[in-house]
């Protein structure tokens, strides 16, 4: 290992969401919380990525940059090629500050007020948010939880994609939060069902390098070579090299008419033109030269969760934990506990773990939890003794 990843790194001072403000997320959170809700990880950078930046700033000026050259190009569409065998053409990437604001520039954009857009909840609270921000309607394909692991309900996909109203699919892959990193056979029947009744796909791929050892991310649109210009797919490199804060996203879009209304309304209109030099700067030398740290976090993802895995059968046998495909976002099933929505937040601000409700990402989230990992495994265990002193203590009529 090159990397120090089990060291703890203090972000005091840093402007940290997840450290420092989680009281904008959970007004009540204790002092001393370990927070494990918001999606980044407590990873120093790839070294790299450091040099990069260092010698970027010793150039000393930071005025408006574009990302239009060979070399950032040959950097994002050479890991596309790499690590999916994916190729894509330089000319259909569009920079977005964020996936987020992507998704409801494309919404703008690809339908009218009122028009419907399909999700499958428990997803990515963002997704809903967005919907009902720009005044489309949320059409929920929810996924089926079997026993822990989920699987699309495709007869109710195409009712609801059937529905001359509903214009759009978006979907989440590999999906925030149920950890499912979607199979060959599952992407081709989604596509199919979506592509026969013309909706655009929207794939939000963020998470695609984010998968265990052994499991393959497929992008759905190479699925597709002929009906590409219907698929439209976010990336970034935020989440696989643990730089959130630099915002850049380079969304793919096939079709030129729609990207000529992407040009028009988001640099046109909105005015939206020009990454930071910094985040280009990370960006190249993150496709470039992070892939052994990529691996390295990968692995340590992977005994992270197993940790947590075996941690629960024995402490904790009542939570349902399926092993997680993708994302370092554990989703775990309290439900056999009892507890109400309400008892279980009590139980984890008395842990003083700072965890997301289930039912952030929809009903069906009811009773569960969702736990970054992307931690020191110290931190981890930290974590989960408290978890299971707080859950002992309320079992005996004591706690919260
Ligand atoms: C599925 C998904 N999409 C998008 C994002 C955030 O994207 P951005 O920060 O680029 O807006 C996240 C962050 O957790 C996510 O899980």
């Amino acid at each position: 290992m090159v990397y120090d990843l089990y060291k703890f790194v203090d972000r005091t001072g840093t402007n940290s969401i997840k450290w420092e403000f989680m009281k904008m997320f959970d007004p009540e959170v204790a002092e001393g919380t370990i927070p494990m809700w918001v999606a980044d990880m407590d990873f120093p950078c790839a070294g790299p990525i450091l040099k990069a930046l260092h010698q970027r700033v010793e150039r000393r000026i930071f005025g408006y940059s574009t990302y239009r050259t060979a070399e950032y190009f040959r950097a994002v569409c050479g890991w596309y090629q790499h690590r999916f065998n994916w190729y894509v053409n330089s000319a259909d990437i569009v920079y977005s500050p964020g996936v987020v604001p992507a998704l409801a520039y494309l919404l703008d954009i690809l339908t009218k007020p009122g028009e419907g857009v399909i999700i499958q909840r428990p997803v990515y609270a963002p997704f809903s948010d967005v919907i009902k921000s720009r005044g489309r309607t949320i059409v929920n394909n929810a996924l089926i939880n079997r026993s822990g692991y989920y699987e699309m309900d495709f007869a109710d996909l195409e009712k609801k994609a059937a529905d001359p109203n509903v214009k759009v699919m978006l979907f989440c892959s590999p999906h925030n939060p149920v950890g499912r990193v979607w199979k060959e056979g599952e992407l081709r029947r989604l596509g199919q069902i979506c592509l026969r009744n013309n909706l655009i796909i929207i794939s939000d791929e963020i998470h695609y390098d984010l998968v265990r050892r052994g499991t393959k991310h497929i992008p759905l649109v190479t699925l597709f070579p002929d009906r590409k210009k219907r698929i439209i797919t976010a990336t970034a490199p935020s989440k696989t090299f643990n730089m959130a804060g630099m915002h850049l996203s380079n969304i793919i879009i096939h079709d030129a008419g729609i990207r000529q209304k992407w040009r028009k309304y988001v640099s046109g209109q909105l005015r939206i033109t020009t990454p930071d030099p910094l985040s280009i700067v990370a960006t190249q030398a993150a496709y470039y030269l992070g892939e052994d740290w990529l691996e390295e976090v990968i692995a340590y993802l992977d005994a992270n969760l197993l940790f947590l895995e075996t941690f629960l059968k024995k402490h904790l046998p009542k939570a349902n934990y399926t092993p997680l495909e993708g994302t370092y976002l554990a989703w775990i099933d309290f439900s056999a506990y009892g507890y109400t929505q309400d008892e279980l937040k009590k139980i984890f601000r008395e842990a003083k773990v700072l965890v997301e409700e289930g039912t952030i990402f929809g009903d069906e989230g009811a009773g569960f939890v969702r736990i970054n990992v992307a931690c020191p495994l110290d931190i981890l265990k930290e974590a989960l003794e408290r978890i299971v002193g707080a859950i002992t203590l309320y079992s005996s009529g004591k706690g919260a």
